[in-house]
């Protein structure tokens, strides 16, 4: 390690500084604080060993300055004159040890043996928080479950090949996310990256969003416009909500899928294109070409790689993972947890409105916590407005209550060995409630909980 050695004591410097470096320690020597302190401020130290009275500066604020840098540079500090105010001084503000005078050098040696391994310990913890994360992450998703864990490996996959790809997905579970990181993944990702929505366009508007049109094309068509597949050449479009595709416009689609050409409304020139198409859809596409409203041949050509994204219910290991990452992200670097009440509340919901549901309720209970270290129960209730409520689909109070209710009784019944007698007394309700509540909440085979 690189070690300063600071006392204004020449032959303390000199024996513990020879037999450091007969340890294997590369060490520097300061016989004074300012010189010590311009040391460390111009140089890398791994330890720092100073004794606390010198002239000029003293130890502490040695200690004081190294800890300011807030790298990781340990401080010993040794006096001759101890005293317990002193040493608890000098721990509290980041020393690692204090010893006294005299000592023998092999203290100082298993001391600072300790720091390295400490310090070893702290440097593989890191490598391998990153590659934790790392492995838990891609771009902006998390997902530690077996099945996310399959879509980042068919995202990478995916990724390198330039065919379509057809994203499907019930609302919020990331398919725009999965398109992103698609695109921020390929060799494209250097080139613009056009998103668009098939179901905000009415059907002619579409079309003219995709493939332009000249001037004069139409009465108000004033000045040509370029469209969007044209923008996009050599990059990725990514076509949200598929399924909202005219069939006129699809066989246009298709002709840019196939032959990788289209023309501007009003033109007869062709123009060569060069994009990938992503697209994404919450309906099953299949079902809708069995009922003649998806063209067969657009479907199989954007579904040569099927994408599907769980929903949220289907791979409930990855909330804690995801709570924890919202909260990251909307609470400023806090550290706050989930009360018991509000864990079981997130593991029972069935989140129909998936992660995005999940995140709004986090963001919407951090503001509610304030300043609490952790969030409960209450922190989820609304506000009692109308208009703020977002929308049907967030955890209402009574839903939350239902739950915990569902939650608990079942609980209660698994800890009685489903005896309804127990349970009701334990939950405090005669036997005839305890019957309409599990009939209510559908709490059918305890012994199978
Ligand atoms: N795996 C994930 N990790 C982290 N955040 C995610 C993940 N999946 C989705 N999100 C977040 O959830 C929200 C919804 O994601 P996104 O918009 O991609 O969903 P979507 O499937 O396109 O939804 P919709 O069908 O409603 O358009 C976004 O804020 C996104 O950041
Ligand atoms: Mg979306």
């Amino acid at each position: 390690m690189r070690v300063l050695l600071v006392d204004d004591e020449r032959t303390v410097t000199r024996t513990l500084g020879d037999s450091l470096e007969e340890n294997g320690h590369d060490v520097t020597c300061a016989y004074n604080g300012d010189d010590a302190s311009k040391l460390i401020s111009e140089e890398l130290f791994d330890c720092v060993i100073s004794d606390i009275r010198m002239p000029g500066l003293n130890g502490i604020e040695i200690l004081k300055q190294v800890k300011e840098k807030q790298n990781d540079t340990e401080v010993i500090l040794i006096t001759a004159y101890a005293t317990v105010e002193q040493a608890v001084e000098t721990i509290k503000i980041g020393a690692f040890d204090y010893i006294t005078k005299p000592f023998m050098n092999d203290e100082v040696i298993m001391l600072l043996k300790k720091i390295e391994e400490i310090k070893t310990l702290k440097h593989e913890n890191s490598n391998l928080k990153e590659k934790l994360n790392e492995k838990f992450t891609l771009d902006k998703l998390v997902g530690k479950s077996k099945k996310m864990q399959e879509v980042f490996e068919l995202i990478r996959v995916i990724a390198k090949t330039e065919s379509s790809v057809l994203i499907t997905g019930e609302s919020g579970t990331g398919k725009e996310l999965v398109a992103n990181a698609i695109h921020h993944n390929s060799s494209r990702k250097n080139n613009s990256f056009i998103k668009l929505s098939c179901a905000v366009f009415p059907e002619g508007l579409l079309e003219d969003e995709l493939f332009g049109h000249v001037k004069g094309a139409f009465t108000d068509a004033k000045q040509a416009k370029k469209g969007r597949f044209y923008l996009a050449d050599k990059g990725s479009v990514f076509l949200d909500d598929i399924d909202d595709m005219s069939l006129h416009t699809q066989v246009k689609l298709l002709r840019v899928l196939q032959e990788k050409e289209f023309e501007m409304l009003g033109s007869t020139k062709t123009i060569k294109v060069d994009v990938r198409v992503i697209a994404a859809t919450k309906r099953d596409l299949l079902e809708l070409v069995s009922k003649g409203l998806f063209r067969e041949d657009l479907y199989y050509r954007l579904n040569v790689v099927p994408l599907l994204l769980p929903p949220l219910r289907k791979h409930k290991e990855d909330i804690a993972l995801l709570t924890n990452h919202f909260i990251m992200k909307y609470g400023k670097g806090k550290k706050i947890d989930l009360s018991h009440e509000v864990e079981v509340i997130f593991m029972e919901y069935d989140w129909p409105g998936n992660i995005r549901e999940l995140e709004n309720t986090i963001e919407r209970a951090l503001v509610f916590a304030k300043d609490k270290e952790k969030i409960f129960l209450k922190d989820l209730y609304l506000p009692d407005t109308e208009e703020e409520i977002p929308n049907n689909k967030s955890l209402l109070l009574k839903d939350v209550l239902n739950l915990y209710e569902k939650s608990h009784i079942r609980k209660v019944l698994k800890k009685t060995n489903g005896e309804r007698n127990k349970t009701a007394d334990i939950l405090g309700i005669n036997r005839k409630t305890l019957w309409e509540k599990i009939k209510y909440h559908n709490i059918d085979d305890v012994t199978n909980l």
